[in-house]
């Protein structure tokens, strides 16, 4: 079908729906890593990959893996294939994974290591075959099933860039932070910039929603909070929305527990991510008043299963039914869940009206 074809065919995505304020029967569904470990056919095309980074630079293959759980299980959306560490790696750090232990990255901790960091137009020279993995999915998704880019926030990719690696307490990106600020917001200001580049780029390439993932937004309190999570999002969304004015961003401040009330409004969010260390009443009492929210199931009913699953579902559904609602789980998936409990899950959102 030609891409013309393809565009007059095009049922208003559900998705879109929800991120437009709509309330459906029946909320749209996707899940964090939902291209992961936890599928064979995952590891299957990772192994004819190599390794992990190679799989997320090899276009055709980051996209075969991109499709897979849309395949598997007919998720509303799909999400590109890469990893919040590449813009690091675009801009000069070193990254590698270790198996069984996660990333490792060289560290930043001083002015020189900043300014050592490349322009932000060279980083489409290490990210172009993202863009060509975005290019590929725009053209092979089906009709109703949204695509959605993605990029870190500045305070997670910081977290990793001055640690070399991720860390319980995010205690080495405080301490630099508290102890050299000038320096802190220099590498913030650098990110920032990178990130807002990198989305546009994968918005032209036809991504039709951005995702901000900020995954340790909980460790900053207070003033921190507004000025390291809450205040970057706001910049790279008004970036984004005067660039490409109609793409949706979904924010995800994760832990930010009170943090989370008002954070749509105040960064032009069209929809927050809920983590599961609030309620599903909570969040819809305290965030979605504002508009969509996404979330927010425990991800370990992936690996549990059962009855409880069910009913974790269901009392998911029940919670947000009065307003906008993309269901997803808190956080990602981990490699030991079944596949078969994602199944139970998605045909209970489905089979539930709510
Ligand atoms: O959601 C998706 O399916 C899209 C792809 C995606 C990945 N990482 C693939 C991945 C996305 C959106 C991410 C985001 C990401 N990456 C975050 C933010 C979200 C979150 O989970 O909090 C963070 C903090 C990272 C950094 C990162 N990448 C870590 C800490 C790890 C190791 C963790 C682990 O479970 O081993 C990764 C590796 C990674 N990124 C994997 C995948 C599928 C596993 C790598 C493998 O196949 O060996």
């Amino acid at each position: 079908m030609t891409a013309a074809a393809k565009a007059a065919k095009r049922p208003e995505k559900t998705i879109l729906r929800a991120l437009a304020g709509e309330r459906l029967t029946t909320p749209p569904i996707w899940m964090m890593r939902q291209a992961g470990r936890y599928l064979p056919e995952y590891r299957a095309t990772r192994a004819q990959a190599g390794d992990f980074l190679s799989l997320c630079y090899n276009p055709e293959l980051a996209a075969e893996v991109t499709l897979q759980p849309i395949r598997r299980y007919g998720f509303d959306a799909a999400i590109l294939f890469a990893d919040i560490l590449l813009v690091p790696q675009a801009l000069g750090a070193d990254l590698w994974f270790v198996t069984g232990e996660g990333p490792r990255l060289s560290t930043i901790s001083d002015q020189p290591g900043v300014d050592a960091l490349k322009p932000t137009d060279a980083i489409h020279d290490t990210l172009s075959p993202v863009y060509e993995t975005v290019k590929l999915l725009a053209r092979e998704l089906p009709v109703e099933t949204t695509l959605i880019g993605f990029a870190g926030a500045p305070w997670t990719v910081a977290t990793y860039m001055i640690a070399g690696r991720g860390t319980p307490d995010q205690a080495p990106a405080h301490a630099l932070r508290e102890g050299a600020p000038e320096v802190f917001d220099a590498l913030m200001a650098r990110i920032t910039e990178a990130t807002i580049e990198y989305l546009s780029m994968q918005i032209e390439a036809g991504a039709e929603v951005v995702k901000i993932f900020d995954s340790w937004a909980g460790s900053l309190k207070g003033e921190a909070f507004q000025r390291y999570a809450l205040k970057p999002a706001r910049e790279i969304i008004a970036a984004l929305k005067a660039r490409h004015p109609g793409i949706p961003v979904i924010a995800f401040p994760r832990e930010a527990g009170d943090g989370y009330i008002g954070f749509a409004n105040a960064t032009g969010a069209d929809c927050v991510a809920i983590d599961n260390s609030v309620s599903p009443e909570w969040a819809a009492k305290h965030v979605q008043v504002d508009g969509c929210v996404q979330g927010n199931l425990a991800s370990s009913h992936m690996v549990s299963g059962g009855q409880a699953l069910v009913e974790a579902t269901e009392r998911v559904v029940r919670a947000f039914r009065s307003g906008p609602h993309i269901f997803n789980l808190g956080h990602g998936i981990t490699p030991d869940a079944d596949p078969e409990n994602v199944a139970l899950m998605v045909e209970t959102v489905r089979s539930l009206r709510a």
